[in-house]
């Protein structure tokens, strides 16, 4: 069967095609010799499936998509304090190249100029090079794309030509002492990272890292923490799409980063990660074919984070009693069921804080849980461990692991003195007794 992902993909790049509103960036020269009809969509899946269409192994430089990854390398590098220290993370309001400084002397946030340039500064140590920072990109961002990338020469020689703007942005950071490097140097450097050649499928790959936790899907390497990527996200949520990202939020709400040579990447979490490549641009620096694609493809897949996603009408699917009769074999039986989080292990507190389990023994089945995450984990194991202060012997019946380790945590809580442990079974069938 032909897969039908791509059959839709394909028309939707058809259904914006004949859009050829939008100017290409034209204060870097060599990007308005672009070709304009160029055209790509590609989805990949945090496992590693790339969806394309169009043109997705057309190259084109990075530009500002660049920032939220060396923003990335620079928290592992230098640590969340520091960073924050020296860049804030609020959306400026503004167009992506203004000179602008907070109250407290830092850049608005890391995907205006002002803030990439500083993030940039600060990749490494103080003592590094710029040659080292430089290395250090490129090795990152290779390492998020999942293969080596290399530097357009001509793009980049062609924007240090104009680089006026970036060159006062820098000299603007200098004097106020947001970093001491020296400003051209910096901005070159900047500029080279910008200049980084990427495909639709890089894009969708390096956003696919994100959406998987920093774990690339291709080579399986873990790029930077989960914790570094929340805020990563987090940042291109509010700040990603400059002053649209309103807009953005509202229409589309995928975390996102747009590049002035037509590149736009969304990250969406525990999902996808997509791109779209058309070289004409919005007034805010977007692409005007990128935007709307991810426009219609956010509403027809449901890809909104703001989108309520099903619940399941109940986590407790049905409760049986095993060995009745049977005295102290007599076992209690929550089969839970669907994806849980804390909304979901709220239901099971309750439920349990609500009534009395006059059996001896209680197993909770698992079998049709599909996933669960640390809060609902941690939840549901404090409910195990209060059935068994309470005198009860439980059991977790969980074929496929779902809660590793149960008891690895067992002492975490000092009030709870517990006698037993809570045990692992992998089926009902190793509970029930043969009756004599
Ligand atoms: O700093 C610049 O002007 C470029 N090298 C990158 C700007 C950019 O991509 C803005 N995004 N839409």
């Amino acid at each position: 069967m032909k897969s039908m992902i791509i059959d839709y993909l394909s028309d939707v790049l058809e259904d914006y095609r004949p859009d050829d509103s939008g100017e290409q960036a034209s204060y870097i020269p060599e990007l308005a010799h672009a070709d304009p009809d160029h055209l790509a969509v590609c989805l990949a899946t945090i496992d590693g499936k790339v969806y394309a269409v169009g043109d997705p192994e057309v190259e084109f430089t990075i530009q500002s998509i660049s920032k939220p990854f060396v923003y990335a390398l620079a928290l592992e590098d230098r640590g969340f304090d520091t960073i924050l220290e020296q860049v804030s993370v609020e959306p400026s309001g503004e167009g992506f190249n203004e000179l602008s400084l907070d109250d407290l002397g830092r850049p608005f946030n890391p995907m205006i100029n002002a803030g990439a340039i500083t993030t940039h500064s600060l990749i490494g140590g103080d003592d590094w090079t710029e040659g080292q920072r430089l290395q250090r990109i490129i090795n990152g961002l290779s390492d998020f794309a999942g293969r080596r990338l290399q530097i357009d020469e001509r793009v980049c020689g062609s924007e240090l030509d104009h680089a006026h703007r970036n060159l006062a942005i820098a000299h603007m950071l200098r004097n106020y002492d947001v970093f001491t490097q020296n400003p051209p140097t910096v901005v070159e450097g900047y500029t080279r990272q910008c200049s980084l050649l990427v495909t639709a499928r890089d894009l969708a790959i390096m956003a696919a890292t994100l959406a998987n936790k920093g774990i690339n899907p291709l080579t399986g390497k873990q790029i930077v923490s989960a914790r570094v990527v929340r805020q990563v996200l987090s940042v291109m949520t509010t700040c990603g799409m400059y002053n649209s990202a309103g807009d953005w939020v509202t229409q589309v709400g995928i975390p996102a980063k747009s590049g002035v040579a037509g590149g736009l990447l969304g990250a969406l979490p525990g999902q996808v990660g997509l791109a779209t490549f058309s070289p004409k641009l919005d007034n805010h620096g977007n692409s005007v074919r990128g935007v709307r694609i991810y426009e219609r493809i956010s509403r027809d897949m449901g890809l909104n984070l703001m989108e309520i996603p099903p619940t399941v009408q109940s986590v407790i699917r049905n409760t049986t009693v095993l060995n009745e009769g049977m005295g102290e074999d007599e076992v209690c039986v929550y089969a839970l069921q669907g994806s849980l989080r804390f909304a979901g292990a709220e239901k099971i507190v309750r439920e349990f804080s609500n009534q009395d389990i006059y059996e001896p023994k209680v197993a909770f089945d698992l079998t049709d849980v599909h996933a669960l995450d640390r809060v609902a984990r941690r939840m549901i194991l404090e409910v195990a461990r209060r059935l068994i202060q309470d005198g009860k012997k439980v059991y977790l019946i969980d074929p496929d692991d779902v809660i590793p380790a149960p008891n690895a945590d067992h002492h975490a809580d000092p009030h709870l003195k517990l006698k037993t442990k809570i045990e692992v079974v992998r089926s009902r069938s190793e509970l029930r007794k043969e009756e004599s």
